[in-house]
């Protein structure tokens, strides 16, 4: 029986993510997003639990690790430590961590397949298909060499004996169930698309393999192992109890949070194999887009992934945070980029926020010796604030039903409005000048009074997403009960008791420098991408939190052969044009003779180097680089430099001779 609770219990999920890789800020904002929604519900009533965990089986794992020259488990484990470790760092790493490799998850794939196929809904049957590896799906309609249509990799031809679950049977109730519960698949547009894939029909659905080992296997059916999708979503059940599921009370879950591209998954088999096991159904399936980078979906293959560490080394977790929350619009795919994140965090946190904490707290420490001074009660009095008060409680009751919509960014657009609400009557009221005439001291209180409640309020209603430093003006603001416990339908304008005794008014979000910024997140990105290109034997790097940045340490190299030597290919090269590369200080775009051919190489010289100065310079370039796109720009060839100037400047490698353009450096 499952233990009665005081509060309603809320169980949310993040997708389980494959371990054969490292995670890049769009697995991050699952996990941040299904964090703000922890916190918000807690701030809400709810008694929330949150799982995220490791989907570890599969061709994929199984094939990184046999590169890496370890067993799928060690390697898996090894990833599953890192991802881990981030999730820890960053501050989010839910209630539970299920591993497809937990025992505990074995029994609980083994015994609902063992339900379904009681019920009827498993039969054996032969399956020849295009199948497409990276996405481990069969590709519908395609034919023997076909591209996958979501990822464009050939497909493979795959026949074998399978234990298949009988989809097809599911029609009629799947489409029953979404029209009787129409918040189940949640947005709109996932919605629809779901249900015209449904209404077209479904196919019955491959779950075992005996082509693979790496897998939960089907008891006494060797070789047969689970594949894929009867494996991964099951992880949710197992992290909450499995076939005791009853005794935790968490199950069914009421939230899956994935992103859009695995909604099918989710809003279509997950339920089908939940009916056919008769247990209870999840209350909702939402799915958020993608973080696209370069105009394409980040993704390690395509090369165009960023990290969470480097961003969060430099500015925080909470400039993360909210800078996923308040750009992307929930539901829909966004760009990313560093301009913006660094204009969001000085705009919205630094002269935002945080200059509105820090002005508000340090007048009242100036002028009342630190204590919430008593306002002007009556309507009329001098600096009584009706509109200020009204304009917060009203942006109160409306934030709330935002989040309550999962409207992030729209949530978090009021509560900025009301930042700038408060900011412009304190501009207006110049209690600065206030406090130099003994005649207004009470208007003085009264102004002083309202810009503290207004940021109280904002406090709290920013918390879900950015916990730590609302926590701290939340506390600066001398308030002693956790503001996580805080519930959101009690809070009301006026709360905030005169002669309360403020902390020390510190800063909270010092503003930085643009472009040295988003120079130093990029110096370690490419750190943590050559770092991650060897995931395996990757050790974990830099822990985030700390505000400023180590620099990034240079293990030694190790010794090389003559032959790995020669794969790199240097060429003298003569510059033709040089330009600085909009928005960064520190690129020049140039078009390098390379000898019978042009080149375009950008390189990080700006601040060593004039663009003109460069003209008709030789210098060493590596010509059989991949091309890598930096700040938008192709660049095609890598100029050779040592890191020798004053603070490691560039210094351009060149000769004391004469040399042709072209000519090959051994
Ligand atoms: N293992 C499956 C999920 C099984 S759930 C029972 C999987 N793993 S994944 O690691 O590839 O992706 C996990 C999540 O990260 C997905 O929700 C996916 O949408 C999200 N993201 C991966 N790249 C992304 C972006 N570029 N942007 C936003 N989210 C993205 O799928």
């Amino acid at each position: 029986m499952s233990t009665p609770r005081a509060k309603p219990k809320y169980y949310l999920t993040t997708p389980l993510y494959y371990t054969n890789g490292l995670p890049h800020i769009g697995h991050t904002y699952s996990t941040i997003v299904a964090d703000v929604i922890r916190r918000y519900k807690r701030m809400r009533g709810y008694d929330v639990f949150m799982t995220t965990g490791a989907d570890e089986h599969g061709v994929n794992v199984e094939r990184s690790a046999k590169k890496a020259g370890k067993t799928p488990q060690e390697f898996s484990t090894a990833i599953t430590a890192q991802w881990r470790q981030l999730w820890d760092d960053l501050e989010i790493p839910g209630d539970e961590f299920i591993r497809t490799t937990d025992e505990r998850h074995h029994r609980t794939v083994q015994w609902l397949f063992k339900r379904c196929r009681e019920n009827g809904y498993i039969e054996k049957g032969h399956y020849t298909g295009q199948y497409c590896v990276h996405d481990n799906a069969y590709v519908g309609d395609a034919g023997p060499g076909d591209p996958c249509p979501d990822c464009g990799r050939p497909t493979e031809t795959v026949t074998e004996e399978n234990y298949f679950f009988k989809l097809s049977e599911f029609q009629q109730k799947l489409l029953d169930f979404y029209a009787s519960n129409p918040d189940f698949i949640r947005p709109e547009s996932r919605r629809n698309e779901i249900l015209s894939f449904v209404q077209g029909g479904l196919r019955n659905l491959s779950i075992t393999r005996t082509t693979i080992r790496w897998g939960i296997p089907v008891p006494g059916e060797a070789p047969h192992v689970f594949y894929v999708w009867f494996d991964a979503l099951i992880g949710y059940l197992s992290a909450v109890g499995g076939p005791e599921f009853d005794e935790r009370g968490l199950w069914p879950a009421d939230l899956h949070l994935v992103g859009k591209e695995i909604i099918r998954f989710h809003a279509v088999y997950w339920p089908a194999f939940l009916m056919a096991a008769d247990l209870p159904l999840p209350k909702q399936i939402w799915a958020h887009g993608w973080l696209l980078f370069d105009s394409a979906k980040m993704s390690k293959s395509r090369g165009n992934v960023v990290r969470p560490r480097p961003i969060v080394n430099v500015l925080g977790i909470e400039a993360l945070r909210y800078y996923l929350l308040r750009e992307i619009v929930f539901g829909q795919d966004g760009s990313f980029s560093y301009d913006a994140l660094v204009g969001r965090y000085n705009s919205d946190l630094a002269n935002g926020l945080g200059n509105l904490a820090s002005r508000t707290l340090t007048m009242i420490d100036r002028y009342f010796c630190g204590e919430i001074p008593k306002p002007a009660v009556a309507r009329g009095a001098e600096g009584y604030a009706p509109g200020t008060a009204d304009f917060v409680s009203e942006a109160l009751t409306n934030i709330t039903q935002l989040y309550d919509r999962f409207s992030f960014s729209l949530a978090l657009e009021r509560i900025w409005e009301v930042v700038a609400e408060i900011d412009k009557y304190l501009t207006v009221e110049k209690p600065w000048t206030l406090a130099e005439q003994p005649e207004n001291r009470e208007r003085l209180a009264t102004v002083l009074y309202t810009a503290a409640e207004g940021l109280r309020i904002i406090t709290a209603l920013a918390h879900p997403v950015l916990p730590k430093s609302t926590d701290k003006i939340w506390r600066q603001l001398g308030q002693t009960e956790p503001l996580s416990c805080i519930q959101l339908d009690q809070l009301a304008w006026g709360q905030l008791k005169p002669g309360t005794k403020i902390g020390k008014p510190e800063g909270i979000f010092p503003r930085v420098e643009k472009s040295e910024t988003i120079e130093r997140i990029e110096a370690m990105e490419q750190e943590e991408n050559k770092a991650a290109e060897a995931p395996a034997a990757a050790p974990a790097s830099t822990p985030a939190g700390a505000a400023a940045a180590a620099a990034p340490a240079v293990a030694a190299p190790a010794k090389i052969g003559i032959e790995d030597f020669a794969k790199i290919e240097m060429r003298v090269g003569q510059v033709k044009s040089a330009e600085r590369v909009a928005g960064a200080d520190r690129l020049l775009q140039l078009q390098v003779d390379i000898g019978g051919e042009v080149r375009q190489i950008v390189a990080g010289i700006a601040l060593a180097y004039k663009a003109e100065d460069l003209i008709g310079r030789k210098v060493v370039v590596v010509t059989n680089l991949q091309p890598r796109k930096l700040r938008g720009v192709e660049s095609n060839g890598m100029i050779v430099a040592a890191s020798a100037g004053p603070d490691g400047a560039p210094v351009l490698a060149g000769f004391l001779e004469d040399v042709p353009v072209g000519a090959r450096l051994k």
